[in-house]
């Protein structure tokens, strides 16, 4: 039986990142639910469980309980925040009610040998959460570390293998907090370094032909990461049972549609429907200059041109979606807290909702980093996996004001002088994006003999860890000038290049 850790949710807004660590330790883990039954969890056979925090108080009425039984399982338990609690709270220690919760850094110092510090230094620095206090220990416990507010920040019972944190060693402002758990795993747990992503694919194809069974599936493919690794990891396990429907909107990148369908097409040969309605979405886009009004009628036009193209692909009883973990964290709207840091910017879900299809969203649990990962190990090419994010209304949120299939033309030859310098340079992947945006503002200038009178194309290239806040890259001025160059002499339409120099905030990355 493969080796695993059991982690129960106690509604922290956290638990799927303990998983993600403890995938980054190479551990299988799986969530249950906080009231699991202690039976189903000696059936699971975990080499380890870990109780998760919780916004609750063990002094409420309505306070997740899990089952007493299983502390009598014999396997070590590591509690974290409201698990430590929850331990004390079973075990016999006296726990303090707090008014209020609170948050912030703190700094831990390590008074007493644990398996859990093993390696780290006697001082560590940690985000604590501070909801109820400990004020004596449960039988059995010793205090292994204390912060400035707490006697009881680290406990253990080390005969009965159970420990509890009051911080959290899950988030990354608890500086060393994933050795704290690779600690656990290895040396309380005896967890070996087993779980690769290989593992995780073969798992997550078992739960996809489960889930399907003989029915079929139809998925929105864009071309971007997350549908294509979605479309890679169905299509294996599923084959031509996945049909994806690629839409050009007519606001694609110069060579876009074709490489999507030559990748999913031809090299994967998957079943995938065309549906090419550029000229419907620039007839609606005619006349139209404000931003919001732009999103929407796309947005509008999208869902519309998707339902006639289900309609057509036959029955299909799913509906998948490259939809990750980021993407359904509830923000948390408490000032400081880390969390918020892991919520992705823009949703990219909304279909509507009597579009009668179950949801297959089999990378909900996954980290953007993770999916890239994942779509590496399914074969993608690079190109695929490490693309830069591009918006779904596409190229329309670059031109300024109306939208026409001439200025779509000369964005697009812009945009492919800037994507080409850029990957020909080895700058691509070094920046978070880097694109055209086409001014419709005319100016003078001179070519040869002429007087031109032409568009501008102003240069954007961020650099950015989530797109929330971004600064202008200060790429190399000769990179600058050949951008410039080959865009005023190839580009019919454009005399003039601007470089955008404004950050995130208070400008925004794209400029409508
Ligand atoms: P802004 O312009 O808000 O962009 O600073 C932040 C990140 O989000 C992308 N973006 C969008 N993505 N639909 C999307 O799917 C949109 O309407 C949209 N608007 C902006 C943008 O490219 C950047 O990465």
């Amino acid at each position: 039986m493969q080796e695993q850790i059991v982690i129960l949710d106690f509604g922290s807004q956290y638990t799927q990142v303990i998983a993600r660590r403890i995938r980054e330790c190479s551990v299988y883990s799986s969530i249950e639910k906080y009231d699991v039954s202690a039976e189903r969890l000696a059936q699971l056979a975990p080499k380890g469980i870990i109780l998760s925090g919780g916004p609750a108080s063990v002094f409420d009425d309505t306070a997740p309980l899990p089952d007493r039984a299983l502390l009598r399982l014999g396997v070590p338990v590591l509690g974290i925040c409201y698990g430590l609690q929850l331990l004390a709270h079973y075990l016999g220690g006296k726990i303090k009610q707090a008014q209020k919760r609170e948050y912030g850094k703190g700094s831990l110092i390590i008074q007493k040998d644990s398996p859990l510090f093993h390696g780290l230094p006697q001082t560590l620095q940690v985000w604590n959460s501070h909801g109820d206090q400990l004020l004596s220990l449960p039988r059995g416990f010793e205090s292994v570390a204390i912060t400035e507010n707490s006697q009881f920040a680290v406990i253990q019972d080390l005969k009965r293998q159970r420990f509890g944190l009051q911080f959290h060693p899950e988030v990354i402002h608890t500086l060393r907090g994933k050795k704290v758990l690779d600690n656990f795993l290895r040396r309380v747990c005896r967890c070996g370094k087993k779980w690769t992503m290989r593992h995780y694919v073969d798992q997550a194809i078992g739960e996809i032909r489960e889930r399907v069974g003989e029915e079929q599936v139809i998925l929105g493919l864009s071309g971007g990461v997350d549908s294509s690794v979605t479309a890679a990891l169905i299509h294996r396990a599923i084959g031509n049972r996945l049909t994806c429907i690629f839409v050009n909107n007519g606001l694609l990148r110069k060579g876009e549609a074709k490489a999507v369908r030559q990748l999913f097409g031809r090299n994967f040969k998957m079943s995938l429907q065309y549906e090419n309605a550029s000229a419907a979405f620039l007839r609606k886009l005619q006349g139209i200059t404000a931003p919001e009004r732009k999103r929407k009628i796309i947005g509008e036009t999208f869902i519309k041109v998707f339902q006639q193209a289900t309609a057509r692909a036959g029955k299909a009883k799913f509906l998948a979606q490259g939809t990750l973990y980021p993407d359904v964290i509830e923000s948390v709207p408490i000032a400081g807290n880390p969390a918020a840091l892991i919520k992705s910017h823009h949703n990219v879900g909304g279909l509507p909702k009597k579009m009668k299809f179950e949801l297959l969203e089999p990378l909900k649990r996954l980290f953007k980093d993770e999916v890239r990962r994942l779509g590496k190990e399914l074969g993608l090419p690079k190109e695929v996996i490490l693309r830069q994010p591009f918006p779904g209304p596409g190229l329309a949120v670059r031109i300024l004001g109306e939208v026409t299939s001439g200025r779509l033309r000369i964005l697009r030859l812009a945009d492919a002088i800037v994507v080409a310098e850029m990957k020909a340079n080895d700058w691509y992947y070094r920046v978070w994006q880097s694109f055209a945006v086409l001014l419709p503002v005319r100016s003078v200038g001179v070519m040869g003999d002429e007087r031109t009178y032409d568009y501008t194309i102003a240069l954007r290239l961020v650099d950015s860890k989530d797109g929330m806040t971004a600064d202008w890259v200060k790429l190399p001025h000769e990179l600058l000038e050949r951008i410039s160059t080959r865009i005023i002499n190839e580009v019919k339409g454009v005399n003039r290049v601007c470089l955008d120099i404004s950050s995130k905030p208070p400008a925004t990355i794209e400029w409508e």
